[in-house]
């Protein structure tokens, strides 16, 4: 591990610059994966193996530079980046000359249309303000994130700027904060290499740099790890147990404007025998927001010591089992029994009786879950207003795009219907098993009729009276509906006959 981590200075100018230089290259997902045969990885042991895939083309040689780290023959490199200069890029620290090669002091991977710059991950950079790239985690974040659009945001921890260049594409201003200046150097680099013009960066420790502020959306990947070292900014938040995810959680209400939306993940501490939710609902009480809490899972100090000092790829095997035995006894010191992982949706709402409610997020997330995670939030509301009746006169259409996957094992009967799963296209990673009538369910819904209605439909079919079915069709309605699988058109109100409340 070395102690001078590369120094970040380049002009804006200097910045559009290479920007220019990569977007024109197509230094894409799209692109880099034609460049590499269908895999981008960074990983140490595949860049030569990746370096003797690429050919000697322009997107080559930024590759090499920028994704790979592998060197690159001086002259070569020089002609590669033009306009951008490569002696100016070497002294702004994005570049590194030895002898009669160059390599890449940074790295700069692209994700969903943007270009996010960070450190290498090899072990030279492995210093203490290291800035990493775009890993599951922040990938879950980015993925739960609502999409609307509005006039502010903020990114707690922003790192590599990844949640906040995200937000900049459809928020009007996004306010990004990080402790470690060097963060805010790579998300101010990000942003320009993007095309983005719309984040002001801020210097501070969590919600230090906008006190007294409130934002319409606001996102926080924080450096939840609950753990005795102080090793890492990024992972090691340097609070006792889970403060840090506690402290996060508890301050955000009183930065969101009414209506506004947050969006974080973190782990909490809870007992053994205690309910996953109970600290995090605690914690929330009177925040006059709404809490949506998504589980991904609760595991054992040791399960969790293991999964965190693999994370950090800086310990040597033979020393695996001592940093074992540091983590697990401060866990015992604390007395942390479990550990759960996830994310929390907040919603203020400080008028209205708020509600706090959970389910089960076992995988991580697929694509752009946002729209997922508003209609989990539309469910509860509407659920915990109304009761059955207020269900059934609603209209629903399926989700475009779901896909339903189905299960069949043989015997000698033949096949026979072991499960079925309804999986939307973006999930906020719930595996949702359907049973038959929840199927037919869901073939009947058409945008147009009420539960009421499509229910009518289905007895007729069977020559049953109208009503026979409601209450398991509700009982399914509500169980697809609150795990966000159908869509809710509108609330056609109360029946003629029947006076609004
Ligand atoms: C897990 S990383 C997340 C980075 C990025 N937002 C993402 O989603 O990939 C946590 C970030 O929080 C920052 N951080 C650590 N302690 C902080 C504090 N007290 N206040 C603000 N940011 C902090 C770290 O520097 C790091 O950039």
């Amino acid at each position: 591990m070395t102690g001078t981590p590369p120094e970040l200075k380049p002009t804006r100018e200097l910045a559009e610059q290479l920007g220019g230089v990569l977007r024109g290259a197509r230094y894409n997902t799209g692109g880099l994966m034609v460049a590499l045969g269908g895999e981008i990885t960074t990983s140490k042991l595949k860049a030569p193996v990746q370096d003797r895939r690429l050919g000697d083309e322009h997107l080559a040689q930024l590759a090499r530079l920028f994704l790979l780290g592998v060197p690159v023959e001086t002259e070569t490199a020089r002609r590669a980046l033009v306009p951008a200069d490569l002696d100016e890029l070497t002294e702004a620290g994005l570049l590194h000359q030895e002898g009669g090669t160059v390599k890449g002091a940074i790295r700069v991977t692209p994700y969903a249309g943007l270009l996010l710059a960070h450190d290498s991950d090899s072990a030279e950079h492995l210093h203490s303000d290291i800035v990493t790239g775009v890993n599951q985690a922040a990938k879950t974040l980015a993925s739960l994130t609502p999409r609307e659009e509005v006039s502010t945001a903020l990114d707690i921890g922003t790192g590599n700027g990844l949640q906040a260049l995200l937000a900049a594409v459809h928020v009007d201003h996004v306010v990004a904060t990080d402790v470690n200046v060097r963060a805010l150097g790579f998300t101010e680099l990000s942003a320009t290499l993007s095309g983005l013009t719309n984040i002001e960066v801020r210097a501070g420790s969590l919600y230090e740099p906008v006190q007294g502020e409130r934002f319409d959306l606001v996102v926080c990947n924080p450096p939840y790890v609950i753990s005795p070292d102080t090793r890492f900014v990024y992972r090691d938040g340097g609070m006792r147990g889970d403060d840090m995810t506690k402290l996060v959680l508890t301050q955000m209400p009183e930065h969101l404007n009414e209506g506004g939306l947050a969006q974080m993940l973190g782990n909490w501490v809870h007992a053994e025998h205690e309910q996953w939710s109970a600290p995090a609902k605690r914690w929330l009480e009177g925040s006059g927001c709404d809490v949506l809490l998504l589980h991904h899972a609760s595991v054992d100090p040791l399960n969790y010591a293991e999964t965190w000092i693999k994370a950090a790829a800086a310990t040597e095997p033979k020393d695996f089992p001592e940093a074992l035995d540091r983590w697990t006894d401060h866990f015992a010191e604390l007395g942390i029994e479990r550990v759960a992982s996830g994310a929390v949706t907040l919603r203020r709402r400080s008028a209205a009786t708020n509600w706090a409610a959970e389910l089960e997020m076992p995988r991580a997330p697929v694509a752009a879950a946002g729209d997922h995670v508003l209609r989990l939030l539309d469910a509860q509301d509407l659920l915990r207003d109304g009761g059955d009746e207020v269900l059934a006169r609603q209209v629903f259409a399926p989700l475009a795009g779901h896909r339903i996957e189905r299960v069949s094992v043989y015997s000698d009967e033949g096949y026979g219907e072991e499960a079925s799963q309804l999986i939307p296209q973006g999930d906020a990673g719930m595996e949702v098993g359907v049973d038959d009538l929840a199927l037919a369910l869901m073939r009947r819904l058409d945008g147009e009729r009420t539960l009421t209605e499509v229910e009518a439909g289905l007895a007729s079919e069977i020559g049953a009276e109208p009503g026979t079915l409601l209450e398991a069709v509700l009982a399914a309605a509500r169980s697809l509906y609150e795990r966000g699988l159908m869509l809710r058109i509108s609330d056609p109100g109360p029946p003629d006959d029947e006076p609004a409340t």
